[in-house]
């Protein structure tokens, strides 16, 4: 069945690398996209804020998209050590990750506070990559469809689009653990994600807005998880850190 979005492969590099490191990964990751023309899928890689400027001209000219993986939700101010999404934007930033469950734990970040900076996100003009997912106690105890439906209805920002908001469903136990769903949970999950998404935007907008899935996507488990009807993409940890599993995962959509 022809895909009526196009696939968009996502690169968390979390807090991983040097300049030269990144420099060196992004350099392959565009070597093998030249490669191939007309790649079927889109492809942002999402560095630390560090190696963003470095990765930015590594990339220049080529169709990989450079993202960061978190912002601010105010656009300046007295704020020590954050980033604002304009200065993502005038770093070449196309996407921002927002809500990753390590900052929702890491950091306490609410829905509201997702929210924010999903809204600051698309105010400076970039898309978001909105993540949402449950917890092994949560799937456990029969919650994860409420769950999920509560942190979307929370984390959304108020003008999303297809062309401004990226949905990650990325289940906390299946992050970093080598464990996935079986492929119908996530279905059912992504179901319900473009279900909700129509009353959220309208059912038109909602069949055009990509639904990425994350949490343990390797080279061997991609293309089950990844043809899934519901399935846009996906949102790749440790695996964006090679170049060659991140790129058998793009070529998976094929
Ligand atoms: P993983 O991470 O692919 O290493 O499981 C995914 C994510 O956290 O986005």
């Amino acid at each position: 069945m022809a895909r009526t979005r196009r696939p968009l492969i996502a690169g968390n590099w979390k807090m991983n690398g040097l300049c030269a490191d990144g420099v060196a990964l992004a350099r392959e990751l565009v070597a093998l996209i030249k490669g191939r023309p007309k790649p079927a899928f889109d492809m942002v890689v999402c560095p630390p804020f560090t190696v963003i400027g470095e990765v930015g001209k590594a990339i220049a000219g080529s169709p990989l998209a450079l993202g960061a993986q978190d912002c601010h939700a105010a656009a300046k101010g007295a704020h020590t050590g954050d980033i604002s999404a304009a200065m993502l934007a005038d770093r070449g930033c196309r996407f921002v990750i927002v809500g990753h469950s390590e900052r929702r734990t890491d950091h306490g970040e609410t829905d509201a506070e997702v929210k924010a900076k999903a809204e600051a996100v698309v105010g400076a003009g970039l898309t978001a990559i909105v993540c949402i997912g449950e917890t092994e106690s949560q799937r456990d105890a029969g919650k994860t469809l409420a769950v999920v439906k509560a942190q979307l209805a929370g984390s959304l920002p108020a003008k999303a689009s297809a062309a401004n908001v990226v949905v990650a469903y990325e289940p906390v136990w299946a992050i970093g653990t080598g464990r996935t769903p079986a492929a119908d949970e996530v279905q059912e999950v992504h179901a319900l994600i473009r279900a909700r998404l129509a009353d959220a935007v309208g059912a038109g907008e909602a069949a055009r807005l990509r639904v990425l899935y994350g949490g343990s996507v390797k080279p061997d488990n991609a293309r089950a998880l990844l043809s899934l009807p519901d399935v846009d993409g996906g949102l790749i940890g440790g695996a964006s850190l090679k170049s060659r599993d991140f790129w058998a995962i793009a070529e998976s959509c094929l």
